[in-house]
């Protein structure tokens, strides 16, 4: 049984060297969910598959808040970093703690793009550039929300037109699934009504030893691309593409997440780490683009995707400012994130795939998370 919320123990401590403590396996208080912002009402949906696996998920920001799986002992392990209430999420608003992000997920150049010959300008919210949708990104929206059986939820957001400066009323939905198999389907949808971009991903930041359990940099990692994209020293993509191979950034073989992190390469000082878009070799879902293994829970994670990018970002940004669920910190490098994706600033580099969607186009994009052990 996996209702073991009566058994916890909370962190011991907060460091990430930490090794020794008990992952936090209790969802959080719905109750604590039920709040009014903006004018709509938020709360926290728990789906569960017959395996016993749970997710939370709120329908502020569409926020994936904690997902339950087993670890290699049989015991049910939180796998990703979430707060205990919506104020947690709030606070830490820029990290995009398992968020839902749009209408443009990742970097666009000094808040520019150019559309049918019109220059549209955004906030910037992320040194000369705009991160993750501007100021108010989809991540701080209430969505409106049905769960239509004990496994899915279906969120949905309509994105005005001009909102943060995109042109179009976006409709959005976003479907979480919890498959028998332990895995989280996310499935995205879009139109809209006056040509736009659009580049939704998810930002979950996993530790697959369990939230709360210390560093990932003992993590196994492969990701099935041969180049990524180089950033300049604000992460924007240089536009080239270039080959991974005898470089930090080959996991075409498993590697650990920390053995060549701190190597003297300027891409890795620039990105504090690896926060690099890699581009997949194959994006068909039949295979998975990236598989970790959680060196002390031996849990497997393999990420399947229809998008031709991954943004791998080792947390180099988390310094335990924030309380996460249970009451352990989100210290330096205690999470990693795989957000599937377009490659970051498309608009701007037409040799990019292309981000843009036009009246009457359907954009629909499937990525799942699987777990085993
Ligand atoms: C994305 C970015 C990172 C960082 C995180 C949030 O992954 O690429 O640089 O901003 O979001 O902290």
């Amino acid at each position: 049984m996996f209702m073991a919320a009566c058994n916890q123990s909370a962190p011991k401590s907060n460091t990430m060297t930490d090794s020794t403590t008990t992952a936090t396996v209790k969802l959080p208080a719905a109750a604590r969910f039920e709040r009014t912002i903006d004018g709509k009402k938020t709360e926290l949906f728990i789906l569960k598959n017959k395996n016993g696996a749970e997710a939370a998920i709120t329908n502020y920001g569409a926020h994936l808040i904690s997902l339950l799986v087993p670890n290699k002992a049989g015991e049910i392990t939180d796998v990703v970093l979430g707060f205990d209430d919506i104020e947690g999420f709030q606070k830490a608003a820029g990290a995009y703690y398992g968020a839902t992000i749009g209408r443009y997920g990742n970097r666009l150049a000094k808040g520019k793009f150019t559309l049918d010959g019109k220059e549209y300008t955004l906030f910037t919210n992320n040194g000369p550039n705009t991160l993750h949708g501007g100021k108010k990104g989809f991540d701080s929206m209430v969505w409106d929300a049905k769960q239509t059986d004990s496994a899915t939820v279906e969120l949905s957001y309509l994105s005005k037109d001009m909102e943060e400066g995109f042109p179009g009323n976006l409709k959005v939905k976003v479907i979480y699934t919890l498959t028998d198999d332990n895995a989280l389907k996310v499935s995205y949808e879009a139109t809209t009504d006056k040509t736009t971009v659009v580049n939704l991903t998810n930002h979950a930041y996993f530790n697959l030893n369990g939230q709360g359990t210390g560093s990932v940099l003992e993590h196994s990692v492969k990701i099935d691309a041969d180049a990524y994209t180089p950033v300049d020293s604000t992460l924007i993509p240089t536009g080239k593409i270039e080959p991974v191979k005898g470089t930090p950034f080959d996991f075409t073989a498993a590697a650990t997440i920390g053995s060549r992190i701190e190597q003297d390469n300027i891409q890795l000082k620039d990105g504090k780490g690896y926060d690099h878009n890699y581009v997949l070799n194959k994006h068909d879902i039949s295979t998975p683009v990236a598989t970790v293994v959680g060196d002390k829970s031996g849990i497997k994670m393999e990420v399947f995707t229809e998008e031709p990018g991954m943004q791998f970002y080792t947390g180099n940004f988390m310094n335990g400012t924030n309380t996460l669920k249970g009451g352990a910190k989100d210290e330096h490098r205690t999470a990693f994130a795989m957000e599937t994706q377009h490659y970051p600033d498309s608009p701007n580099q037409p040799a990019f795939p292309s981000t843009v969607l036009k009246p009457g186009a359907v954009y629909k994009t499937v990525t799942i998370y699987k777990f085993s052990k």
